[in-house]
C-alpha cells in the first residue's frame, strides 16, 4: 500500500542534496510518497506519482520525527518538592537520585510499565518517533534487570545505567558495588540493552571507576555512551572520545580541550546538549556555538527525567536551546531529528530520504521555525511513524455525572 502526503508547504528532510541545499534539505511545496514503513518517493508536489492512498496537509510544514537520544523514564514517584527547593535556591546533587530509588524499587513491575506507558504517549504526542530509555533507578540485579525487560517493550534503544550513583546500603563498600555492575549486573541487564551509560560526576562515578565499567561493558558486547560534565569540568567527555562511544551527555562544563576532542571524533562522538536539565537545575546554559563551530556533532534530548528534567516535550528544548543555548532555530532542529539518530547510530532515522523509515511529524505551523518562535504552543499535528499515524491520546476531559450518582 502506497500513500501520498502532498500539501506540504515547507518539507524539512536533513538531506542537503534536497530542495534548498542546505543542512535541512528544505523542499518548498513538497510530497513523500510512503510505501509501507518506508518512504517510497519524496519531492516537489508537481513531480509526484500516484499512490493507492492520499493526504492533503494544507501547506503546513513536516519534520523528520523527533529522535530522542537520551530519557530516563522506568521509575516511580516524583520530585516535585525538590524542584521547588531549587527554584528557592538549593543547589542540584546527584545524591537525589537515590529518592527515585527507593521509590522503583518499592514498585511493582506493572506500576513502571504504566509510568513508561503515559511519558512515552507523552513523547509521541509530541513528535518523539524514536526515543531511547535507560534504566539506573533500579541499582540491585533485580531492579535493574526488570527496568530494562520493562523499556524493552517500549524501543529497542535500551540503555544499561547500573553505574548512576552507587546506592546508599554500598555507600561504605563502594568498590564492591562497582565489581556489581561490572560483574553479574551486567552480565544480567547485557542481554536486554545495547548501551551501557555511565553517570560521571562529582558526587557519582570518578573517571577511572568510568572507564573500568564502560570496558566491562563493552567486552559484554554493548557499546558506550556517558554523562558528563553536568555539575562541572572533569575527565569524562575526553575519557568518551577515547572508549569511542555513540555520545557524551550534558557537556555543559565542556572545556576548549573537550571541544578540540569532540571535533575530531565528529564521526564518532556526538555531544548531546539537555536544555530541560539547564532549565530545571537554573544551571549555566553551555554555548552550542562552541560545540557547532568547531565541527562537532550536536544532539540534543529531553533527559526526561523525575529529577532534573521532567519535560518529554522536544518542542520546549528546542525553543530554550534557540532562547539559552546559542543554537539556531535550525541547528536546534538537526540536533534533535538527525543529531537524535547519530548520538543512536542510526541511518535508518532523522533524515527523509528513500529508503529510509517513514518517521515525520506534520505542524501546525506554516514552518519550523515556529517550533522556537512559538514556544509552550501544541504545534505537533499528525505523527507518522514507520508509515503509521501513531494514535495519540488526547486530554480527555472529565466525565461529569449527575451528582446524584456520584460517589462521595
Ligand atoms: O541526566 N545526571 C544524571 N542523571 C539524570 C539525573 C537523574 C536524577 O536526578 O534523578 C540527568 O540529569
Ligand atoms: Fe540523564
Amino acid at each position: 500500500m502506497t500513500v501520498l502526503y502532498r500539501g506540504i508547504g515547507e518539507l524539512v528532510t536533513n538531506d542537503p542534496s534536497q530542495g534548498d541545499g542546505s543542512a535541512l534539505g528544505i523542499i518548498e511545496d513538497g510530497a513523500i510518497v510512503v510505501d509501507g514503513d518506508r518512504i517510497g518517493w519524496i519531492g516537489r508536489r508537481t513531480h509526484a506519482p500516484e499512490a493507492d492512498l492520499c493526504a492533503d496537509f494544507g501547506g503546513s510544514s513536516v519534520i523528520p520525527g523527533f529522535v530522542d537520544s537520551h530519557a530516563h523514564l522506568v521509575f516511580a514517584g516524583e520530585r516535585s518538592a525538590e524542584f521547588a527547593a531549587r527554584m528557592s535556591g538549593q543547589p542540584y546533587a546527584a545524591g537525589g537520585i537515590a529518592t527515585t530509588v527507593a521509590a522503583t524499587r518499592a514498585a511493582d513491575d506493572a506500576t513502571l510499565t504504566g509510568g513508561v506507558d503515559r511519558l512515552a504517549n507523552e513523547l509521541i504526542r509530541g513528535g518523539v518517533t524514536t526515543f531511547e530509555c535507560k534504566s539506573g533507578y533500579g541499582l540491585t540485579v533485580v531492579d535493574e534487570s526488570r527496568s530494562l525487560k520493562v523499556a524493552r517493550t517500549f524501543t529497542r534503544e535500551t540503555t544499561f545505567l547500573g553505574a548512576h550513583v552507587v546506592p546508599p546500603e554500598f555507600h561504605e563498600h563502594r568498590d564492591s558495588y562497582i565489581d556489581l555492575v561490572s560483574g553479574p549486573m551486567l552480565n544480567a541487564c547485557a542481554p536486554l540493552a545495547r548501551w551501557i551509560d555511565v553517570f560521571c560526576e562529582k558526587g557519582a562515578f570518578d573517571v577511572d571507576e568510568t572507564r573500568a565499567i564502560l570496558q566491562a561493558g563493552i567486552a559484554a558486547g554493548l557499546t558506550p555512551r556517558l554523562h558528563a560534565g553536568q555539575l562541572g569540568p572533569g575527565a569524562g567527555i575526553q575519557l568518551a572520545v577515547e572508549l569511542e562511544a555513540a555520545s557524551v551527555d550534558h557537556c555543559t562544563y565542556a572545556s576548549d580541550a573537550d571541544i578540540d576532542a569532540l571535533s575530531a571524533a565528529a564521526d564518532t562522538t556526538v555531544a548531546t546538549l539537555l536544555p530541560g536539565a539547564e532549565f530545571s537545575t537554573r544551571a549555566r546554559w553551555p554555548d552550542a556555538k562552541r560545540f557547532v563551530d568547531a565541527g562537532a556533532t550536536v544532539a540534543l534530548a529531553t533527559d526526561c527525567n523525575p529529577g532534573t528534567s521532567f519535560t518529554s516535550s522536544m518542542s520546549f528544548c528546542i525553543a530554550v536551546a534557540v532562547r539559552d543555548m546559542n543554537f539556531t532555530p535550525a541547528q536546534a532542529l538537526w540536533s534533535a531529528t538527525a543529531g537524535g539518530a547519530a548520538a543512536l547510530r542510526r541511518d535508518d532515522i532523522g533524515v527523509l530520504s528513500v529508503g529510509r523509515s517513514a518517521d515525520f511529524v506534520r505542524l501546525d505551523a506554516p514552518s519550523y521555525i515556529h517550533l522556537a518562535y512559538r514556544p509552550g504552543v501544541p504545534l505537533v499535528r499528525d505523527v507518522v511513524a514507520g508509515g503509521l499515524h501513531l494514535p495519540h491520546q488526547p486530554c480527555q476531559p472529565a466525565h461529569l455525572v449527575p451528582s446524584s450518582n456520584a460517589l462521595h
